[in-house]
């Protein structure tokens, strides 16, 4: 038998590296990397996800050519206009992790439009993070609870302060283009999860690749610190 992760997080990687694989611009490999987004959502509902989380935009992320960012946003600005039906038909809540006030005026209203339709979805919820580093997020909570009475259980006041309040942990990371580290992505929340690194570019990954990382993660024993 199977066991499904109910919330899948990933870090998508590897979009510039399969662009130059093909002599091609940079922003071909994002281009191909928001293709990829797709298949992936489309293959969570398929396989019964409750919860997938995409890292699209780091609070590092920034650091990249003004022309790049400006390409992702509108990339992201793209995606989520052309797959507002898509998300309708399909019972697929949007939600959004990250400081998403420093984002393009213009984007935040998109990303607010679609949140607000596909509030009541609840087959998957799909979370892009923007503008999202957990050091940020983690910050971000202790300012909220510092104005705040101390509260009798700490541990509980200071996961609702986090971004991720309304979603479970994630039961497994994965992180394609074979780069084996976290970089800022869910570190209170993966704790405990599952990491599963595939040298797979991310515009080449597809639901293959999902049902493999869902069998690794399935073979998995995990303890949570018991036995
Ligand atoms: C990492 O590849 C990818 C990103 C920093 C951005 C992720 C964006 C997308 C997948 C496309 C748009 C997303 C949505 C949700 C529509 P990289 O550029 O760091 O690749 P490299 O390490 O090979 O240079």
């Amino acid at each position: 038998m199977i066991n499904t992760p109910r919330h899948i997080a990933i870090i998508m990687d590897g979009n510039g590296r399969w662009a130059k694989e093909k002599h091609l611009p940079r922003m071909k490999g994002h281009a191909a990397g928001a293709e990829a987004v797709r298949r992936t959502v489309e293959a969570c509902r398929e396989l019964g996800i409750g919860y997938l989380t995409l890292f699209a935009f780091s609070t590092e992320n920034w650091k990249r050519s003004k022309s790049e960012v400006k390409f992702l946003f509108s990339l992201l600005g793209r995606f989520l206009v052309g797959e507002k039906k898509n998300m309708l038909k399909n019972g697929i809540k949007f939600s959004v992790i990250g400081d998403v006030s420093a984002l393009p005026e213009g984007l935040v209203k998109k990303i607010n439009a679609i949140k607000t339709v596909t509030r009541n979805m609840d087959k998957l919820t799909l979370t892009l993070a923007l503008n999202y580093g957990s050091r940020n997020e983690i910050a971000r909570a202790v300012k909220k609870l510092l104005s705040a009475k101390p509260p009798d259980n700490i541990e509980k006041a200071f996961a609702d302060a986090l971004d991720t309040k309304d979603m479970p942990d994630p039961d497994i990371i994965i992180r394609s283009s074979g780069e084996m580290r976290l970089s800022n992505f869910l570190l209170y929340q993966g704790a405990y999860s599952e990491l599963y690194f595939t040298d797979t570019l991310w515009p080449d990954f597809g639901k293959k690749d999902l049902v493999k990382a869902i069998k690794v993660y399935s073979d998995r024993d995990r303890r949570f610190g018991g036995y």
